[in-house]
């Protein structure tokens, strides 16, 4: 007790607080969500997003020299000419993000791919999957896409697959499927605990995948529930995850620190569109700094139990850190 221990004696210069350290960045573990449209030589600014753009595979290309981050999140983001019902183009194998992929691996094959496998962009309705007559999201028919649309990204050199789309199943679908095609060693990174948040909506500008009329409540978690979103991911982990992610993550550090002591696989956190937001308006705003904010929520998501944080921060992350 006080006066004979005191707890700033160890934090009174910058060695002694850097001897002590629990949780640090490290940029091996953060991964950069990348959004890829059809065409060549487009770089066109999110709107909602400052600093975040859509890219062609051209431009990916040109970047992909540049980067400093070691692992990319794609997402397809297709024209709307290019959507129907049952989101065909996302089994294309010349689609999007199998280009993407090719383009990225000639670059750059040390870099970790993962795609995100979901239809919400590839759809006229914007829901995650194939709908029934009454507007309902089906289930089973909704993994057969998904599996096959997993399997054209595997073909096409993901290292690892992520399936965003919270139907029932999805794992042990995608898993057989690539499985059946030989795929063995393409890895599933599971979207396991993600919630139906209001923080996803610069996203739907990026990604161009709003859902036209409803919302995404009978799929993905409720905000509400904890024990709910444990027991979701711990089935995904039975399914055969080589990955769980909780999604958002600052938001929902409880939920990531609980999995963290239940589950055995390592976790990703998905710092969202909407947290990335906060963030730089409010810098914009100048009530903020950027950097040492954006810094401390990145390790506290760390610190919560995160072995990989996806972040739109990433590869500025790695040039403050010094990569
Ligand atoms: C696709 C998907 C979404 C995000 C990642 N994958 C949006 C959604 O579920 O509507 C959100 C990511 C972000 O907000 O940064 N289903």
């Amino acid at each position: 007790m006080f006066p004979d221990t005191r707890m700033r004696r160890c934090r009174r210069t910058e060695g002694l607080r850097a001897l002590s350290r629990e949780s640090v960045i490290e940029p091996e573990h953060l991964i950069l969500p990348l959004f890829v449209v059809a065409g060549s030589g487009r770089q066109e600014p999110v709107a909602s997003m400052p600093g975040v753009s859509r890219i062609s595979v051209d431009v990916l290309r040109r970047q992909a020299n540049e980067f400093r981050v070691c692992a990319v999140l794609l997402f397809g983001v297709p024209e709307e000419s290019d959507k129907d019902e049952c989101g065909s183009a996302a089994l294309r194998e010349d689609g999007i993000v199998p280009q993407a992929l090719r383009a990225l691996k000639a670059e750059r094959p040390e870099v970790v791919a993962i795609t995100d496998v979901c239809l919400c962009a590839y759809t006229s309705h914007g829901h995650c999957g194939v709908l029934s007559d009454s507007g309902e999201l089906e289930n089973d028919s909704s993994l057969e896409q998904l599996s096959r649309m997993a399997a054209t990204h595997a073909a096409a050199g993901a290292d690892m697959v992520a399936p965003s789309a919270m139907t029932d199943g999805q794992v042990q679908a995608i898993r057989a499927s690539l499985d059946a095609a030989a795929f063995r060693s393409t890895a599933i990174m599971s979207y396991a605990a993600k919630f139906a948040s209001s923080f996803y909506g610069p996203f739907r500008e990026a990604a161009r995948s709003a859902p036209k009329w409803g919302d995404r409540r009978s799929y993905q978690l409720p905000p509400h529930n904890r024990r709910e979103a444990i027991r979701d991911a711990l089935l995904d982990e039975q399914e055969g995850a080589d990955w769980l992610m909780v999604k958002p993550a600052l938001p929902y550090l409880d939920v990531l620190a609980e999995l963290r002591s239940t589950a055995r696989l390592p976790i990703a956190a998905y710092q969202v569109s909407g947290e990335y937001c906060m963030l730089k308006y409010a810098a914009q705003a100048g009530v903020l700094d950027e950097r040492s904010a954006a810094l401390e929520a990145v390790l506290c998501i760390v610190r919560a139990g995160a072995d990989a944080v996806i972040t739109y921060y990433a590869e500025a992350i790695c040039r403050w850190i010094g990569r």
